[in-house]
């Protein structure tokens, strides 16, 4: 059998157009290279790390925080890295909920690689992780964000003014959310 590359042996799951892996150190400059493309289409919603620095930071988050998951969505054609997508705030205990974040980068947006990759993992979610529930809280102008948490089967649960503080002041999100029954009901 032929011998898979080193970044698809940590998958932690894989579609048939994507696969989904941990940060890892050695990706600062193709991650920081693609944020700094990708900022036409990540402004106003989004603020990744642009430089190396930054980019340590970031990663190390996820392996020191159990309350963070973060994962980096790569094309299987070439193994690029086409976006991310972060699990925070989560909860044990009777809640069982994460609040995600999610990018995709330029050069791989409008392909449907986001929507596979946030549809496994929001399985890897349920699975592995244990967790009942994933929230999507999106600004109502972010078409693009709307449109991908519906393709994955998220539900509008409801509207949250002043929500988060993003790029200088408090905005007003929709709230999304699936829950684990949500996903037994589609399969
Ligand atoms: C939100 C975001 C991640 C969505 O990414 P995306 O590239 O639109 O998602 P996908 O890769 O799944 O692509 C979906 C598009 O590809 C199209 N597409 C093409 N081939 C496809 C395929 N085989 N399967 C599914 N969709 C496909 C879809 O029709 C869709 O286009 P449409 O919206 O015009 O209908 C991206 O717009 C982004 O990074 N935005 C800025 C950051 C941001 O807002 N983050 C979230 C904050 S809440």
């Amino acid at each position: 059998m032929p011998e898979l590359p080193e970044r698809r042996v940590l998958a932690i799951a894989e579609g048939p157009r994507t696969f989904v892996r941990a940060y890892r150190p050695e990706d600062a400059h193709e991650f920081t290279s693609r944020v700094r493309e990708s900022q036409e289409l990540h402004r106003p919603w989004l603020f990744p790390p642009a430089d190396t620095e930054a980019y340590a930071d970031h990663a190390r988050r996820f392996t020191e925080d159990p309350s963070r998951e973060g994962y980096l969505v790569c094309a299987r054609e070439g193994g690029g890295i086409a976006g991310f997508v972060h699990i925070n705030n989560i909860v044990h205990g009777a809640f069982r909920c994460g609040a995600l974040g999610y990018g995709a980068f330029a050069h791989a947006a409008g392909r449907g690689l986001m929507t596979e990759g946030l549809g496994l993992v929001v399985r890897h979610a349920f699975g592995p992780l244990g967790l009942h529930r994933l929230e999507a809280n999106v600004q109502p102008a972010n078409i693009a964000s709307l449109a991908l948490v519906r393709r994955v089967g998220f539900r509008l649960e409801g509207y949250s003014p002043d929500f988060l503080h993003i790029d200088g002041a408090w905005r007003d999100h929709e709230r999304w959310a699936i829950t684990v029954e949500m996903m037994d009901q589609e399969s």
